[in-house]
């Protein structure tokens, strides 16, 4: 199986097959094991043996206990962190696959530019530009006029509760859900083909919270592959089509599809 895959990275006949398939990405064995150097080089496990795949349009939920390394692994996937050993493959869509865990600094930031998205669960942005500025960005960048951009910011911004008064203040003065509604709008004007979520519902009241869902959900039937990570269950069976449970190195790791744990 795993020889199959690494002679269709390079074969080129191969790679058009591939771009017609619905795969997006395809995570196999990865782990990470963090070295402290400043602590007499201590090793911490942030994860191991971790493998899914995501298709485009579909969501999947990474599920598990605080520190089984959830967020570590959606860092490893935009390659903020190196991982060793495995593979994350990348299908892009003129058919070429990438392996993140190994491709160079370069393609990794051309990656992020147009491909590769990921919303934290904090808002970095510079002080004094404001929250109309901060979500038409992405879209500037890709080339859109400022008015249009500027128009489809106050859409999103909307769309997420965010009152009009505060559209022209820096996101930095907001509060806590705010900032995190203001993040998400900012990662979705102008999507990437796969989207990494850390937890964006994680401080929003339920009405906010409802519409970043189904913000999302609109975004899988654009085609958008996505990796989230919730903490409650009633929003995974809501958004996501299947899981993925972390579990640390001894315990088996099961994946589940939501429909087969509905039926
Ligand atoms: N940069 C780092 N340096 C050292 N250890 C790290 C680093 N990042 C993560 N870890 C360790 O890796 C483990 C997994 O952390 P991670 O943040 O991925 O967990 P998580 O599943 O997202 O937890 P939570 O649900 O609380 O957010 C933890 O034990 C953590 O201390
Ligand atoms: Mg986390």
């Amino acid at each position: 199986m795993k020889k199959m895959k690494k002679r269709n990275m390079h074969a080129g006949p191969s790679l058009i097959r591939q771009s017609e398939n619905r795969m997006k990405l395809d995570v196999q064995n990865i782990g990470k094991t963090f070295t402290l150097h400043n602590r007499n080089s201590v090793q911490v496990c942030g994860f191991s043996n971790v493998s899914f795949s995501v298709n485009r349009g579909e969501m999947l939920a990474l599920t598990g206990p605080s520190g089984v390394g959830k967020s570590s692994i959606l860092k490893a996937i935009y390659r903020t962190y190196l991982t060793n050993p495995g593979s994350i493959l990348f299908h892009r869509t003129d058919g070429s696959v990438i392996n993140l865990a190994s491709c160079g600094e370069s393609q990794v930031l051309n990656l992020r530019r147009r491909e590769i998205g990921f919303v934290t669960q904090f808002l970095k942005v510079l002080p004094r530009i404001t929250a109309l500025q901060a979500v038409a960005s992405p879209l500037v960048e890709l080339g859109e006029t400022e008015q249009t951009s500027s128009l489809q910011a106050a859409y999103l911004l909307d769309l997420l509760g965010i009152r009009e008064e505060l559209f022209h203040i820096s996101p930095l003065t907001f509060s806590g859900g705010e900032q995190q509604r203001v993040n998400i709008a900012r990662g979705v004007i102008a999507p990437k083909e796969l989207l990494l979520l850390d937890e964006p519902t994680a401080s929003l009241d339920e009405k906010s919270s409802d519409r970043v869902l189904e913000l999302l959900m609109e975004l899988k039937k654009k085609d958008i592959a996505m990796i989230g990570i919730f903490h409650d269950k009633g929003k995974i069976e809501r958004v996501a089509d299947k899981t993925y449970n972390v579990q640390r190195e001894d315990s088996p790791v099961m994946t589940s599809s939501i429909q087969q744990e509905a039926a």
